[in-house]
């Protein structure tokens, strides 16, 4: 079925003549998705193995999301919050008590609910801690990513995030994912320190899962040290790991807790910050805000996607598919030489390619992959991160792992 009348090529064409070359997306264009397929402009049908970067957990064009969208879009888009809407207090009670907080600042980009945090930790320590004021540090990690932004990329060490970007913003000790000695030695290091701002699982450094008890320990630490907790759920959270959050795991509750992505299930710009009114009160009219956080569009789709979750009982379900999906990839890992490994919790997961950090293998293969139907994208090198959405049945799971596998030995020919 053709369904368009550009091709591939001039699609691509336009893109690259007329958008900035910011990203080195997969050459395949996209005109439709449903569930968990995508069709590219000829037609052809590809199981999404990414999601959006695993903003789409829902699966496209989710029919309830997109009736709320729709209905809403007819009544009211965009209010700003020069006046009140009538449901944005109904999504933030939705939000709040779905993840257990009093209070929810609303943006709309992950980056947005990132600085907010930033901001809001900040001030907190100011304010609260009485922490002498510009001295406050929060500590991060080695390997983060948190977003785009001239703050967020200043405590990056990825150089293509940060090279002549700079000068940087002042304020972030970096320590080592996964190392509750380095997290501990920071904490003692100055009397200033306000946060620490973290991800549960790192999600763009190579699905990194850290070891079993780390984040437990490491709130543990924070409290000792009255040092806020700031998870980043933007890619882990909202049921993606198998559990509505991927601190659950560890029955870690944030002081503070970002989210985006799929809290739109991917059909709008929607993020959010929440944490307990003690915290939140910190911020006041005028001192902090945007045109759109908050707008009726984005509350009416995020309330849908919420129930969207809890109705068909997503969590569950990644939580079941990832653990078939990686003993099936272990299988294919065990038995290659060019894999090394299989990690991820519920359906964010990774291989890693037995190659080096530059060689295009990783690459090559998702070229191969989207030729036998699914759509994958290498992360860091010689990762390739497997995210498909969460409405995926097993049925799909398995002929998606036997995709993978074909094209695997396909490969090692
Ligand atoms: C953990 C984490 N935080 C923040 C972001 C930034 O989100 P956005 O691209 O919506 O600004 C991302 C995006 O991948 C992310 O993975």
């Amino acid at each position: 079925m053709v369904s368009n009348t550009i091709s591939t090529k001039q699609a691509i064409e336009l893109e690259n003549k007329y958008g900035a070359h910011n990203y080195h997306p997969l050459p395949v264009v996209l005109n439709r998705g449903e569930g968990v397929y995508v069709w590219d402009v000829e037609g052809k049908r590809y199981y999404d193995f990414l999601s959006a970067y695993s903003a789409v957990n829902q699966g496209h064009c989710h029919p309830k999301i997109i009736d709320a969208l729709k209905t809403q879009a007819d009544k009211l888009t965009l209010t700003s919050r020069a006046f009140f809407n009538d449901i944005l207090g109904e999504y933030e009670q939705k939000v709040t008590s779905f993840f257990g907080f009093d209070k929810v600042l609303p943006m709309n980009s992950g980056a947005e609910a990132v600085e907010t945090a930033i901001k809001l930790c900040r001030k907190y320590a100011y304010e609260k801690k009485g922490i002498p004021e510009n001295e406050a540090e929060i500590i991060v990690c080695k390997n983060n990513f948190h977003g785009r932004t001239t703050t967020i990329i200043s405590f990056s060490n990825d150089p293509d995030a940060r090279k002549n970007f700079g000068p940087y913003t002042a304020g972030f000790i970096k320590i080592e994912y996964d190392n509750l000695k380095a997290l501990e030695d920071a904490l003692n290091s100055s009397k200033n320190i306000a946060g620490f701002l973290v991800e549960p699982i790192q999600g763009e450094a190579g699905v990194y899962v850290p070891t079993d008890g780390y984040l437990a320990k490491a709130k543990e630490l924070c409290e000792q040290h009255n040092v806020l907790f700031l998870a980043d759920e933007v890619q882990t959270g909202i049921a993606r790991t198998g559990n509505l959050l991927a601190v659950n795991y560890e029955d870690v509750i944030p002081d503070i807790l970002i989210l985006g992505k799929a809290l739109s299930g991917g059909v709008y710009p929607v993020s959010a910050v929440l944490a307990n009114d003690d915290i939140m009160e910190v911020i006041k009219p005028g001192q902090h805000g945007s045109t759109f956080g908050g707008n009726p569009l984005a509350a009416a789709v995020a309330i849908a996607s919420l129930e969207v979750i809890e109705d068909e009982k997503l969590a569950e379900n990644a939580f079941k598919l990832g653990n078939l999906f990686r003993a099936e990839i272990q299988k294919l890992v065990d038995a290659s030489s060019l894999l090394k490994q299989v990690r991820g919790k519920g359906l964010l997961n990774a291989i890693v390619i037995n190659d080096s950090e530059d060689s295009s293998t990783a690459w090559d293969i998702c070229l191969k992959l989207r030729d036998n139907g699914l759509l994958a994208k290498p992360t860091h090198g010689n990762i390739i991160r497997f995210a498909p959405p969460l409405v995926m049945n097993e049925e799909q799971l398995l002929d998606c792992v036997s995709i993978i596998k074909k094209t695997f030995k396909e490969f090692e020919k």
